[in-house]
């Protein structure tokens, strides 16, 4: 039986890349942090874990005694792949596959998938169509730099390292730029594992037009895309997805120029062996640029809408690349999937959702805060309260019920 790190399962796409390690006749074990396991994982992962799989506790904040660790237990335990299911641990298990000799990226451009700053560069290097980016570490800095760099607002400020769109504005003035660069330096350590973060600010171009996501999967070096699929994200100075539908309805060109980018930033920033999670920008004049590359599964359970959708399932197919097995990534399906996310009004304490509807397009309806739960006022993704699933033949008809879903549903707040 073949056996696998997967290193820190929180969060949406540890679950299934357990289930399809068990599906695979793998053998799993776990890596993370006691007190992230004793208090941040659900009820649900704690058991999936504790029935099949095998658990193993390090410190993440000391990436350098996290490596040597857990190269000491691969050697030991005689494994034969890694996978990362926490974006910040991608750079890690880039280093440890390398050292082990087992498939996976180049460590020596794994940052690039993870740090923004540095993803910035690789794409200028390498000309992937791609927001201009200039970086600072004090706000005068920031100011200096954008510009020099002919800058103008709206432009987009970020930190370096994060995600969930934490800290991410859209800022429509000069002045709005300070407080933005404030909020985004504000959190130097990712939680909830400790580890230190790049403190550098980043200021880029805003991109308009529609935004997409594209799976691409690199087996041996060769990088084959997935379709691409709408991403929803709210307008205005803070924005949070608020649902995915799979695939996106595209015409054939636009289809190309997206694959064709995530293939290219994929190549880019050394994805040699694994997944990469893609979201772009496609303008009016049918070019993209890149918002953001992960070397990593996509969240927001678009696993399961792919599955759903097409037939593909692609943390089986992240499990086969780590362990060097060459992939199936023809679909079995022909139709659509997507998500919405519900949030509140307004923070509080959650009273009620009603009003979903019995829609023969839901598939799954789920609150991830119960009644009598803390809720955090809109903005960014930890706001939510849950989320709708929707399945139908077309793109077109999961759009038009989600939208339904969306009008009818009352999230109360006390
Ligand atoms: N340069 C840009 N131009 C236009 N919109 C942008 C730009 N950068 C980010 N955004 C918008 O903000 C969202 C969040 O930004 P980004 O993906 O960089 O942050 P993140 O923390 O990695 O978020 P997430 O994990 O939610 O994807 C993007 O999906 C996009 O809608
Ligand atoms: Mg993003």
């Amino acid at each position: 039986m073949p056996k696998l790190l997967l290193i820190e399962a929180m969060g949406n796409t540890g679950e299934y890349v357990l289930d399809a390690a068990r599906e695979l006749n793998v053998e799993v074990i776990v890596v993370t942090h006691q007190d992230v396991h004793d208090e941040w994982y659900s009820e649900t992962l704690k058991a999936k874990i504790a029935a099949d799989a095998k658990l193993v506790f390090t410190d993440f904040s000391d990436s350098e005694g996290a490596l040597r660790q857990l190269a000491e237990l691969a050697r030991v335990e005689g494994v034969n792949g890694a996978v990362a299911c926490w974006e910040f641990l991608t750079p890690l298990v880039a280093r440890l596959t390398a050292d082990l000799g087992l498939p996976g990226n180049d460590p020596t451009r794994a940052l690039s998938c993870r740090n923004k700053r540095i993803m910035a560069r690789a794409f200028a290097e390498n000309g992937i169509p791609a927001p201009m980016t200039v970086a600072a570490r004090t706000i005068e800095e920031a100011y200096a730099l954008v510009r020099t760099a002919g800058l103008t607002c709206p432009v987009v400020v970020k930190p370096s390292e994060q995600s969930g769109s934490w800290g991410v504005s859209v800022v429509e003035s000069d002045e709005e730029l300070a407080t933005a660069f404030t909020t985004a330096q504000s959190h130097l350590f990712q939680m909830p594992h400790g580890i230190p973060l790049d403190p550098h600010v980043i200021i880029q171009e805003y991109i308009g037009g529609v935004e997409f996501s594209v799976e691409t999967v690199v087996a041996g070096g060769v990088a084959t895309p997935l379709f691409p699929y709408d991403k929803f994200t709210t307008g205005g100075a803070i924005r949070a997805e608020f649902g995915h539908t799979v695939p996106a309805e595209l015409d054939e060109a636009s289809v190309r120029t997206l694959q064709q980018a995530a293939v290219a930033a994929a190549e880019a920033l050394g994805i040699t062996n694994g997944v990469a999670h893609t979201e772009l920008k496609l303008l009016p004049d049918g070019t993209t640029r890149i918002i953001e590359l992960g070397a990593r599964l996509p969240g927001d359970h678009v696993v399961a809408l792919m599955r759903q959708a097409r037939g593909i399932d692609e943390a089986k197919i992240y499990v086969q690349l780590a362990l060097g097995l060459v992939p199936s990534l023809a679909p079995t399906a022909d139709t659509a999937a997507g998500i919405r996310f519900l949030t509140p009004p307004r923070g509080g304490v959650l009273r009620s959702v009603s009003g979903i509807g019995t829609s023969a397009a839901v598939a799954q309806s789920r609150l991830t805060v119960q009644p009598g739960g803390q809720v955090r006022p809109p903005g960014d993704n930890d706001s939510r309260v849950g989320y709708v699933i929707l399945h139908a033949d077309t793109a077109a008809e999961v759009n038009a019920a989600a939208a339904q879903v969306l009008t009818d549903v009352t999230v109360e707040v006390d």
